[in-house]
């Protein structure tokens, strides 16, 4: 599975920390940026990071910035992306069983560290439970609408 992870300035330490992890699993994972601590504007790196996750079928993605509502605000405008704002673990396992969330969106100012990973833990192990659940994610993003 490819991975994406983008933040603004306000979720770029989580980020940092994050991407580490991710890479000590040994994933395919590429940072989009931001790369520094300079103020930045989430939208911009939401909109590079769902690009990403379009292009690439199959991919996830992590976006963090301060609260995690910019992010998601910004990811879930666009379509095909399933952008799923967590603060605990059983909301990263149920938005992957229930939702099929494409993009975990964490605030890098409201959890810790060891709490964010296990939340992305839970959303990079849990899959996708179809059935019932399967019908509603198609009613969220009905084909041909645009692109
Ligand atoms: C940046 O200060 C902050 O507004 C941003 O990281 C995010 O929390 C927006 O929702």
């Amino acid at each position: 599975m490819k991975f994406f992870a983008a933040s603004d300035h306000g979720g770029f330490p989580l980020k940092k920390r994050l991407f580490k992890h991710l890479q000590s699993k040994g994933l395919d994972c590429t940072d989009l940026g931001c790369d520094t601590n300079e103020s930045c504007d989430y939208p911009d790196f939401a909109a590079l990071l769902c690009r990403q996750i379009l292009k690439n079928p199959g991919s996830r993605g992590l976006l963090v910035c301060g609260t995690g509502i910019g992010m998601s605000i910004a990811a879930n405008r666009f379509h095909g992306i399933r952008a799923a704002l967590c603060h605990n673990s059983l909301e990263a396992r149920l938005t992957r069983l229930h939702n099929d969330a494409n993009v975990l969106v964490l605030g890098g100012r409201i959890i810790g560290e060891e709490l964010a990973i296990d939340i992305l833990e839970n959303f990079l192990e849990t899959p996708f439970e179809g059935g019932r659940h399967s019908r509603r994610v198609e009613k969220i993003d009905p084909k041909k609408i645009e692109e």
